[in-house]
């Protein structure tokens, strides 16, 4: 009988490596180890076998069993990344290449927008920071009062990246950032306290429709520094809208509401008018969602090395997509994504059009 095994193990293991193509490893493990398969087939005489037998027989083929299961799952993996490796060959793309000089490049209203709020915000004395689109838990999650386990992470259907071998622990868990607030730990950490930033870039989450892509955009704005309070809060964010929609007295309020890296927290709406089924900013009997804040808690700003009782500030943070879609009229996040030119024709800017600037 061992013979028998050493015997069908080398045949196995030839097949399996002779398979180069997924179909035909599929078809190989069906003959090993499925219903009818070989070792299968041997497994059902181990019924007739004296007990002896029996049970050196049945190790063995055990073994046997899962060494064959692990041949076949190691090349199934080669041979996926071996597919995954002509992909990648095949489906190259220069991106390089100079635009067809029949077609007239427009300014996308992503960079539009984003040059609209840098320039607003700069005119404030804010600075820009960034961080990596790459983050880890800690910064993402912990460092902002996220403790693992806790409810809130559950909300942000976070990309993960493959565990790396060399990571360690929980805090070093590799992600695609879920929101910019990270950059509010890098920064303080890179440039201490006081501290007036805002940070503008690419953020993930794994939600697909008419209003979520799984990449999009969001401004995040921080202030650090002695005795802020909330009237300091709500003095830029309204100085803010009324500059980006260009509506002297837009009129805004605050609903409360829950981050857990800001104590209080609050979302702040800008009047409008949804009369006569189109969307108006401005005055109204409405009120539109358009960002979230608050102060920043005191665990954020212990988890950056400084003492919350002798700093304060507050932080916010937007969807680009969002404000551009609202002041531009455009209806679906995903088309942004699309690389549709005829779509850029309409919505885009002319190269040479300056974004607005705060007024006063
Ligand atoms: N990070 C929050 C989000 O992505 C937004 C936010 C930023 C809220 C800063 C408060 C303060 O939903």
């Amino acid at each position: 009988m061992s013979a028998n095994i050493s015997e069908l193990k080398e045949e196995l293991t030839s097949l399996i490596s002779a398979a180069n193509d997924l179909d035909t490893l599929e078809a190989a493990r069906v003959q090993a180890l499925g219903k009818k398969g070989r070792i299968t087939g041997l497994m059902k005489t181990l019924g007739g076998m004296d007990p002896e037998e029996r049970k050196t027989t049945g190790q063995a083929l055990n073994v046997l069993k899962d060494e064959i299961a692990a041949l076949i799952e190691g090349q199934e993996r080669a041979l996926k990344k071996q597919e995954m490796e002509q992909r990648l060959a095949s489906e190259t793309l220069d991106v390089s290449l100079s635009p067809r000089p029949e077609t007239k490049g427009k300014i996308h209203p992503i960079s539009q927008t984003m040059e609209e709020l840098q320039s607003i915000f700069a005119s404030m004395g804010f600075s820009l920071a960034e961080g990596p689109d790459i983050e880890d838990d800690w910064h993402n999650f912990t460092a902002l009062n996220f403790p693992p386990g806790h409810p809130a992470r559950e909300m942000h259907d976070t990309f993960y990246l493959p565990d790396d071998p060399d990571e360690q622990g929980e805090a070093a868990k590799k992600l695609l950032r879920t929101h910019t607030s990270t950059v509010q730990i890098r920064a303080m950490q890179e440039q201490g306290v006081p501290i007036k930033i805002i940070v503008m870039g690419r953020t993930y989450r794994s939600d697909y429709d008419i209003t979520h892509t799984p990449m999009f955009h969001q401004c995040e704005g921080l202030i650090i520094d002695k005795d802020i309070h909330m009237g300091h809060l709500k003095g830029c964010l309204m100085d803010f809208v009324r500059a980006y929609f260009e509506v002297e007295d837009l009129p805004i309020q605050f609903r409360p509401s829950y981050f857990p890296f800001t104590e209080p927290s609050a979302e702040m709406d800008i009047g409008c008018s949804r009369k006569g089924g189109g969307l108006k900013i401005g005055h109204g009997d409405d009120w539109l969602e358009i960002l979230g804040c608050g102060m920043v808690h005191p665990n954020v700003i212990k988890n950056c090395g400084f003492d919350p009782d002798e700093y304060q500030g507050f932080a916010f943070g937007m969807g680009v997509e969002r404000i551009a879609m609202l002041k531009y009229g455009i209806p679906d996040l995903r088309t942004f994504f699309e690389s549709d030119n005829r779509w850029l024709s309409h919505y885009g800017f002319d190269p040479l059009d300056r974004p607005n600037r705060a007024t006063g």
